[in-house]
């Protein structure tokens, strides 16, 4: 099928179905022809928890699918590829959460909305990388567990005084492997370009950056700055984004490996497939999802 029929078999069966499609910013270009809505985990979630729609599409990987079941239970949440995971949402299970609380006791645990719906259900409230800093603030405790990503919850630490975040050893290894000699590189090529840097990545790559925020947080830094040369370090899929939306700005991305296998699984292809056989729904079981619900709808009243 050609890409102009795909997109419209997709958009008739959007309205004959009542189905929305959310699609993460790191999702291929195509996917934008037919996303109703396009950005960061923090502004998907909210429209997951509020659409009417009886469908979701959810263009990104399994939690951020899982995450928009808990919010709207009684509507069919489809996920178009099954295998699309998080390397960083699998670095913790109930069983090690458990422990670490365990080995820590008494602390409130804030878990990053990359993780799964069982470790959601035993943590006091969710965050995404655009509300971390007032998630954790808003706990208003000396002491906070944070899982699973070191380098987020590191982050949170040291744009907050007087708050000891206590963090479990996860990553994204996306994120995790870019350093600073990269920078470095790029910025003798590109020596007037600002910084702009995911949350995800080490203390060492945030302290060098002009700018840290999430996918949206960085998109709209750019668009607000008079600067003309920005060095991306995230997931290729912003780069992608501002050469569409700033075609007057350069963008250089951090090195060619800052790619998530995960989602680029998805294609056009994948959307039709998916609202053509109702693949692949998503369930959450029902004690957890109530148990996950309660952290996920605390973060949601936390603006970023
Ligand atoms: P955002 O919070 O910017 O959507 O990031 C999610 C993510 O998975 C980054 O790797
Ligand atoms: Fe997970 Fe990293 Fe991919 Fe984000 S970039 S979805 S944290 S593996």
């Amino acid at each position: 099928m050609k890409k102009k029929e795909l997109i419209e078999k997709i958009n008739k069966l959007k309205n004959e179905k009542n189905a929305i499609i959310l699609a993460h910013t790191y999702q291929n270009a195509e996917i934008d022809e037919v996303a109703d809505f396009s950005g960061d985990s923090l502004y998907l979630s909210r429209q997951a928890a509020k659409t009417d729609a009886d469908i979701i599409v959810f263009a990104g990987v399994y939690f951020m699918a899982e995450t928009a079941k808990i919010l709207s239970p009684k509507k069919t949440v489809l996920l178009p590829n099954i295998n699309a995971g998080c390397d960083m949402a699998d670095k913790i299970n109930l069983k090690q959460l458990r422990e670490f609380k365990v080995k820590y006791p008494d602390i409130p645990v804030v878990c990053y909305v990359n993780s799964t719906a069982e470790v959601k259900s035993e943590s006091d409230i969710c965050c995404t990388s655009a509300n971390a800093i007032n998630v954790v603030r808003s706990l208003n405790t000396k002491d906070v567990l944070f899982v699973p990503d070191q380098n987020l919850g590191t982050y949170v630490e040291s744009q907050l005084e007087g708050v000891n975040v206590i963090t479990y050893p996860g990553y994204c290894p996306i994120h995790h492997r870019i350093t600073t000699e990269d920078i470095k590189g790029q910025k003798t090529v590109h020596s007037n370009a600002k910084i702009m840097v995911h949350p995800e990545c080490t203390k060492e790559v945030t302290a060098m950056a002009d700018f840290v925020g999430s996918t949206t947080a960085i998109i709209k830094a750019v668009k607000e700055s008079n600067d003309k040369s920005f060095i991306i370090v995230t997931e290729k899929g912003v780069v992608d984004r501002l050469h569409r939306d700033c075609p007057d700005k350069e963008f250089v991305l951090i090195n060619e490996k800052a790619v998530c296998d995960s989602m680029k699984l998805l294609h056009l292809e994948d959307i039709y497939s998916s609202l053509v056989n109702n693949e692949f729904e998503i369930n959450v079981d029902e004690t957890i999802a109530k148990k996950a619900k309660i952290a996920i709808d605390r973060m949601i009243k936390v603006n970023a």
